[in-house]
């Protein structure tokens, strides 16, 4: 697990290094390259596959995944669960990719590429949420998960944790932690006396 956390620290420390040391006359190309929350790194398959077995996914559910990357643990959602599956990534190299999958994988019936901020989604239908951000990203999220998901929804994360919300399962595979939390009843307002 540490050494997954360091290649994601390591790719967001060389980011800000870059971004510090950019020539003024990358100012065009820098207005044209999304600002990225999080660098891409692509989960192994192995760790994909062991996220969607452990949020019991199946083709009943509606999967999100919030910074889809090249769309691997959307295309599997669909391909091995049967699962209708959404990716979300600000990148849109990313997407151009994640679309080349699901067409090699012959799920385009069942996915959706969606170009845009993660922050911006309207979260309400999903039935389960894939994450591998960052823990500050995580934390960010945390609060509009909790609001907008229905009870019952299953969140997986690579790598990071949710602070202080207990996960009720985690495994780790390959070096990698996954975290799966539930959304729990939303508590009833206190009645008025
Ligand atoms: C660590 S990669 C994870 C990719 C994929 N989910 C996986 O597990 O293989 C994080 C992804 O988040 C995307 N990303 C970063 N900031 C974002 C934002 N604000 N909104 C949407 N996507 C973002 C990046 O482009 C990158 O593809």
């Amino acid at each position: 697990m540490k050494s997954i956390r360091h290649s994601l620290w390591t790719l967001l420390l060389m980011l800000c290094a870059t971004a510090a040391f950019a020539q003024p006359t990358q100012t065009a190309t820098k207005a044209t390259t999304p600002k990225l929350d999080v660098p891409y790194v692509p989960t192994p398959q192995a760790v994909v596959d062991a996220m969607l077995k452990l949020a019991n996914v199946t083709e009943k559910d509606v999967l999100y995944d919030l910074g889809c990357g090249d769309g691997r643990i959307v295309v599997t959602a669909a391909k091995e669960y049967g699962a209708n599956a959404t990716g979300f990534d600000i990148n849109p190299e990313r997407i151009k990719e994640a679309n080349a999958n699901a067409k090699k994988a012959d799920v385009t019936d069942k996915v959706r590429f969606v170009e845009g901020d993660l922050f911006k989604v309207d979260y309400r239908p999903a039935t389960v949420v894939t994450l591998y951000l960052l823990p500050t990203v995580n934390m960010k999220l945390r609060p509009m998960l909790l609001e907008q998901l229905k009870p019952g929804t299953r969140i997986v994360s690579h790598a990071f944790d949710m602070g202080d919300w207990e996960p009720e399962e985690t495994q780790v595979v390959d070096g990698s932690t996954i975290y799966l939390w539930t959304v729990p009843e939303k508590k009833s307002p206190a009645k008025g006396r």
